[in-house]
């Protein structure tokens, strides 16, 4: 038997209910904001990822899918919808019809990490990215959504980190800063950290490595070395967040694992989930577009994951959806009666009456049974003497009430279901 890839998961019947429902939030929030959604391709040029989340990153060095197609292009399926979502706006210039573009999106991606518990290989991210501003109150904002779209989902166990990673050019100053400190240090580091100390030494940070982790808790803070723009700007972030009644704390380690991000960098943590407990994160990120070949415009956004975040609502019980219901189940008395049912069904079901009946010549009995288990509202009762009178039965399946309507009358059984 062959099954399912290693890392990736069916959503299956029974749980597309939650799917829908968080969507259904999502899509509401990000409405309530002002975003407007964006869905690009699974795929994209490799050199996309490779130039924006930076080749030493985790994600760039060992997780991507890649794959030459047939002319020889090296693809990859997207692992984040940040630089997807850039290449669109620059590609058709979409900040040329508003200064300000706020664009949401739901869809898979693909990172080939080692499976646990709230980690997957195909997983959903919803998020959302905000091109045209500078301002630190749209930073706030993409604070303010997700955890608005969380507690709406009815998650409490969370909290929120923030840091600053500075400008390009503190960043290059704390880089040089964090060198001086490591270099009499460096045959002490682990190989990928000695590596990283010559292509992006930033990404030291990124070590799981005890003894690596240990060097650095000594190391200078890029919070403690930034400029004043940054430092201004975080001020902004703290205070508005605490105007929002959004608890958060400092995190100065806070450092991502993606290349692209500038000042304000944020996560949101379950204390419900395991290890894997980041249910967001996000940042600005005010070089990318121009990287891409873009006009230089300062950008800000968040991703979260949508497993990671059922996870926690499971385990905290933070909602629960009533089962679907359905409105009419047609029990068939007399076999020859099967197509007037299918015919009467149609009728119905095309005026948005949801319906079902049996399609395996089943009992009288096991069809009641079936009514039952798909929670009918309501059945209908076709054949026997009623059928001879030119009628058919109605029966409240809630109050147990029974009527006879005409046969052809659609139109009476619709007013009767009413609620
Ligand atoms: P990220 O932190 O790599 O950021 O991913 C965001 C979220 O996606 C994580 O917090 C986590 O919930 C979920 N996630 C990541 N990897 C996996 C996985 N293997 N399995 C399940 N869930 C996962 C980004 O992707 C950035 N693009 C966010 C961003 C948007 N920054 C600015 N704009």
């Amino acid at each position: 038997m062959i099954k399912s890839v290693t890392g990736t998961k069916d959503i299956l019947p029974s749980n597309i209910p939650r799917w829908k429902y968080l969507e259904k939030i999502v899509e509401q929030v990000f409405s309530d904001f002002n975003y407007k959604e964006i869905r690009t391709p699974v795929f994209e040029e490799t050199a996309l990822f490779a130039r924006s989340i930076g080749e030493e990153t985790d994600i760039v060095g060992k997780e991507m899918y890649t794959f030459n197609d047939k002319s020889d292009t090296s693809l990859t399926l997207k692992p984040e919808m940040t630089a997807a979502v850039v290449r669109a706006y620059v590609e058709h210039s979409l900040g040329t019809q508003q200064s300000l573009v706020k664009l949401f999106y739901i869809s898979p991606m693909f990172r080939q990490e080692r499976p646990q518990a709230g980690r997957f290989r195909q997983f959903h991210q919803f998020g959302a990215e905000a091109i045209g501003s500078p301002s630190p109150l749209l930073d706030v904002e993409m604070i303010q959504i997700s955890y608005e779209i969380l507690k709406s989902l009815g998650l409490k166990d969370l909290s929120v980190k923030i840091n600053s990673l500075g400008t390009p050019e503190t960043r290059e100053r704390y880089k040089k800063l964090l060198k001086k400190f490591l270099k009499d240090k460096k045959n002490k580091l682990s190989e990928d950290s000695r590596r990283r100390f010559d292509t992006n030494v930033l990404r030291i940070f990124d070590s799981k490595v005890e003894s690596d982790q240990k060097i650095l808790n000594d190391a200078p803070k890029l919070i403690d070395n930034l400029d004043e723009e940054s430092k201004n700007d975080f001020e902004i972030v703290k205070e508005q967040l605490n105007k929002s009644n959004i608890p958060f704390e400092m995190d100065p380690s806070l450092v991502r694992g993606l290349d692209y991000y500038t000042k304000l960098t944020f996560e949101i943590i379950s204390g419900s989930v395991g290890s894997q407990n980041a249910l967001c994160g996000g940042g600005r990120y005010d070089l990318l577009i121009e990287n891409l070949g873009g006009k230089p415009t300062p950008a800000t956004g968040f991703a979260a994951g949508i497993e990671r975040i059922l996870l926690a609502c499971e385990n905290e019980s933070s909602f629960s959806i009533n089962e679907s219901e359905i409105d009419i189940y047609i029990v068939r008395i007399d076999k020859e009666l099967e197509a007037f049912v299918i015919d009467l069904a149609l009728k119905l079901r095309t005026r948005n009456i949801k319906v079902d009946f049996d399609y395996l010549q089943r009992s009288v009995k096991a069809q009641m049974r079936e009514a039952n288990k798909s929670k009918a509202r309501f059945a209908i009762f076709m054949g026997g003497e009623e059928y001879q009178q030119g009628k058919l039965n109605l029966k409240n399946m809630q109050n147990g009430k029974e009527v006879l309507i005409p046969l052809n009358s659609h139109e009476e059984i619709i007013n009767q279901i009413k609620v």
